[in-house]
């Protein structure tokens, strides 16, 4: 691969990876996924997140610097914002293909260098407000993001430029198709990067919701031209917008997200699909965004991110062997594990005998601050009476959904 030029002297040189390989071993990745690196080459020569080998990564990085008449050996400084094998799984070579380079973490992030690859010297540890200073007018200083995604990580900002090196925040999933910069992307293409931007935080970063709130405080002494995140576009169009996109992330959690409703499914043997019609049915005639997504059928990765921004949740499953039918429950789990927080909820669900599906309902949505707006739990097959009053509570469910306000209406793309 050849650099790509961002501003003077600072380049991009990551890889685009297209692999069958799920993310972190569990997240598809159908539209592969960019591994952003960069470099800054001045009178000392910087390089800001790595690369793992993937489907050509590294060579494809090694390529890249050398398009720069760069070699691993001019490299001075090796910047990890962020400690994840996706950004460090090369640093192990570089210890010894880049002799003179310092690595530059925060201290946690040195026990987990230390931890992942065992380096342990030419570190320098760093703080929120240190400044590395590489020559030529160029600098980076450090600003510490804990927990955005990791508690090492941190982000660097290049005074002379105004990038913005962010680590995950602000990251995506998916390749790059044809540019790395948002304003060169097609405005048709900008609903899929708005997409995997959501599912990306939605799958990794919905946890830490309250530390990129922090984060965007710590951020807004900076004066940003350009954000250049660890994945995905480099946001230069509007990057003030994206700040304000991602913020609205951070509180999805916080309080109701958008007035859309996620309604999650799935049925043995059609006795809860029929009460997911009636359901259906009713949320549809208020004319209500609906997405609808039937488990195990579908990956929770993609459910995650719909489920993320839908201030109403409908959640249809039937008992299976005395509890939740096991692919609903793995996604409820998921859901409380990602924090999906303030939900209108409906439950509903067939049972044969004594059931068992309600009570693991009960169980996995305490402590999200689930208000939680009916239980429909029928035997069998439903009653006309049964679907009549399921169409009826979700028509009422849509009109509640629609009083909230949206959040992305203020914000100009
Ligand atoms: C494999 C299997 C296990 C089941 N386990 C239970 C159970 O433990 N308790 C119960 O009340 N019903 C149990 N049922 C009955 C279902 O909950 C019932 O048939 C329900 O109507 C299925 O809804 P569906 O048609 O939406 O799949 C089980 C059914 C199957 C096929
Ligand atoms: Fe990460
Ligand atoms: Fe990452």
């Amino acid at each position: 691969m050849k650099a790509v030029k961002i501003a003077d002297k600072v380049f991009w040189i990551g890889a685009n990876v297209h692999s069958e390989d799920l993310f972190e071993g569990i997240w598809p990745i159908p539209n592969g996924i960019a591994l952003n690196s960069y470099v800054i080459k001045a009178n000392k020569v910087a390089v800001i997140e790595l690369v793992r080998e993937w489907g050509g990564a590294s060579m494809s990085f090694i390529e890249s610097l050398r398009s720069l008449n760069l070699t691993l050996k001019d490299v001075d400084f090796i910047i990890l914002n962020h400690l994840e094998p996706d950004h460090t799984g090369f640093a192990h070579i570089l210890k010894s293909l880049s002799p003179k380079a310092k690595f530059v973490t925060t201290e946690k992030g040195a026990a987990l260098l230390d931890g992942f690859y065992g380096i342990d010297e030419n570190i320098m540890v760093v703080k929120s407000g240190d400044k590395v200073d590489l020559g030529e007018n160029k600098s980076l200083e450090f600003i510490e993001i804990p927990h955005v995604h990791w508690p090492e990580t941190m982000a660097s900002y290049e005074e002379d430029s105004k990038i913005l090196f962010s680590g995950d925040a602000f990251g995506a999933f998916g390749v790059h198709q044809g540019s790395i910069f948002d304003d060169q992307t097609p405005e048709v293409n900008k609903p899929y990067w708005e997409q995997e931007m959501l599912r990306y935080y939605a799958n990794i970063i919905a946890m830490f919701s309250p530390n990129v709130i922090k984060a965007i405080d710590a951020l807004a002494q900076f004066k940003i031209n350009a954000i250049a995140p660890s994945h995905g576009l480099i946001w230069r169009g509007k990057p003030e917008v994206v700040i304000k996109k991602y913020s609205r992330y951070a509180n999805y959690n916080k309080d109701f997200a958008e007035p859309e409703i996620c309604v999650v499914w799935g049925s043995m043997y059609g006795n809860t699909e029929a009460m997911l019609n009636a359901i259906l049915k009713g949320i549809a005639s208020e004319g209500i965004y609906i997405h609808i997504h039937r488990v195990p059928n579908e990956e929770p990765s993609f459910i995650l991110a719909d489920a993320y921004k839908s201030a109403g949740l409908i959640i249809g499953a039937p008992t299976y062997e005395y509890s939740m039918f096991p692919p609903m429950k793995y996604l409820l789990e998921l859901l409380q594990k990602k924090h999906m927080w303030h939900k209108k909820v409906i439950y509903f669900g067939s049972y044969g005998w004594s059931g068992g599906a309600q009570k693991d309902f009960n169980a996995l949505s305490e402590h999200m601050n689930w208000d939680i707006i009916e239980q429909l739990v029928f035997k069998g097959h439903p009653t006309v009476q049964d679907l009549n009053k399921g169409e009826e509570i979700a028509k009422k469910f849509a009109q509640s959904i629609l009083e909230i306000p949206s959040k992305i209406k203020d914000e100009d793309y």
